[in-house]
């Protein structure tokens, strides 16, 4: 997502005057921008210090103490590996590491390099009888080995392809 200052300015005036100036304000204010950027993005938090009665300080505080908040940006598509008990069992760190891996994400990253996935461990998906699973976006992938991670990411983004094409001959038709 490429970020323009005036659109981040009217987001950020739009959330002050639905959520207030006050100090008190800054949990819901901070969950607003992350909900808006999927993350939080710094030139937002400076304006948010620029036009409220919240500090800098307070801001940081709260976003580095709650692990829910992100201050780098999320991938164009979310991987969800499961590390539920089910999945666990049958291997899911092994296929995590495969992800890391087949994605050059190295040291305490979660995004590629391309910007293009951000890998998440969540807790059980609700489809444990096909573990392990491994969801990216709307999709979901069951039992998964570490050397089909490859192949998994290539239908995923071969099935983008034809999502885009199916939306590009629709308009056709319409
Ligand atoms: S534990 Fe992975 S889907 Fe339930």
């Amino acid at each position: 997502m490429i970020l323009d200052k005036d659109n981040i300015y009217s987001d950020i005036e739009q959330i002050v005057s639905e959520i207030g100036t006050a100090k008190s304000a800054v949990i819901p204010i901070l969950h607003a921008i992350q909900k808006k950027y999927n993350y939080l993005p710094e030139i937002a938090l400076r304006r948010i210090c620029d036009t409220t009665e919240i500090t800098p300080a307070s801001i940081t505080g709260v976003s580095t103490f709650y692990t829910q908040f992100r201050h780098t940006p999320v991938g164009r598509h979310l991987i969800y590996m499961c590390n539920g008990t089910a999945c666990h069992i049958k291997g899911s760190e092994l296929v995590y590491d495969a992800f890391l891996r087949e994605l050059r994400i190295k040291g305490n990253q979660d995004t590629d390099p391309e910007g293009l996935f951000t890998l998440q461990k969540v807790s059980c998906l609700g489809c444990c009888t096909i573990a392990p699973v491994v969801q990216i976006d709307d999709v979901t992938y069951g039992h998964v080995k570490t050397n089909s991670v490859s192949k998994i990411l290539q239908d995923f983004i071969s099935y983008q392809g034809k999502k885009v094409e199916q939306k590009t001959s629709e308009k056709k038709i319409y």
